[in-house]
């Protein structure tokens, strides 16, 4: 595999970064994960728009490559073949050859930006997407800023294990009684007809496939309500599902034990699902 280090294309063993990046030592990066369907970007715009937000918002720099991005991208997919799969991009704010809380001077550090590709064959026709996904609620102690995309995943990490541990596949977070989202993905709920989801702030991550999912649902002229609901609200729900740049629009089945609906997905979620592959294709 071909991954690509700040301007070169390396063959992965020969991939290296700094052992003072500050992304490995302070988890002081960010990142972005692009999927690709048939060789084709899905979303590109909308993720360099959060990449930019994101480092804005850690007053960290653009790498110098920032404006090849997309080629870069396109450049990764051809090196590797990648017919179906992800693309992951992390910028950090770059080493300075030490360890320190203060940050670098922006003048003496250039961000390190990494991207690499991860083959998934068949991605779009996912089994989990015909029978569902199981979730278990835990609780949200993440940091205050989840609409900064950074590469602090450790909770996050922990709550999949969980879930896993459980019997189930995903974790969703819950703050004060009120779903937040999933460990790594937006959640949502359905009530007679109705598509709820959890409205934009810092306490979730500004999803690219939500936005889109939430768009293309509005279209369809599906009734859209961005608002917070609760963990009990979910359990008494018709259907339930997540969407994410990984997993595109994926049924929800259960939480905590309790069955939605019939067990099986919906007609909400699979539609959704459908309008957003075609439409994304
Ligand atoms: N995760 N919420 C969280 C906490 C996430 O980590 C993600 C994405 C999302 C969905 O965002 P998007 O639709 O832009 O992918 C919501 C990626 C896929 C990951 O960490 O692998």
């Amino acid at each position: 595999r071909t991954v690509y280090v700040n301007g070169d294309y390396l063959p992965e063993e020969d991939a290296k970064v700094s052992v003072f990046d500050r992304s490995f030592l302070m988890a002081d990066g960010v990142y972005e994960v692009t999927s690709v369907l048939g060789g084709k970007l899905i979303d590109f715009d909308g993720h360099l728009a959060r990449l930019e937000r994101s480092l804005g918002e850690l007053d960290m720099q653009k790498p110098e490559a920032f404006d090849d991005l997309l080629e870069i991208h396109r450049e990764l997919v051809r090196r590797n073949d990648l017919e179906d799969g992800m693309i992951y991009l992390q910028v950090s704010r770059g080493s300075a050859g030490d360890r320190d809380f203060i940050f670098p001077d922006p003048k003496e550090v250039k961000p390190t930006l990494v991207l690499f590709t991860q083959s998934k064959p068949g991605l779009a026709d996912s089994p989990a997407a015909k029978t569902g996904i199981k979730v278990i609620s835990i609780e949200d102690i993440r940091w205050g800023r989840r609409d900064i995309k950074t590469v602090q995943l450790l909770y996050p990490s922990m709550g999949k294990m969980m879930a896993i541990k459980a019997g189930c596949d995903d974790a969703w977070l819950v703050e004060d009684g009120f779903v937040t989202e999933g460990t790594s993905n937006n959640a949502y709920i359905v009530k007679d007809g109705k598509i709820i989801t959890r409205q934009l702030s810092n306490d979730i991550l500004h999803g690219i496939t939500r936005a889109a999912v939430l768009r293309f649902a509005r279209e369809a002229q599906m009734e859209v309500e961005e608002r917070s609901f609760t963990l009990d609200e979910a359990k008494a729900a018709d259907e339930a599902f997540i969407t994410s740049a990984s997993q595109f629009v994926m049924p929800v089945v259960e939480i905590d034990g309790v069955t939605l609906g019939d067990g099986a997905p919906g007609k909400v979620a699979p539609r959704l699902r459908e309008i957003y592959l075609d439409e994304s294709l």
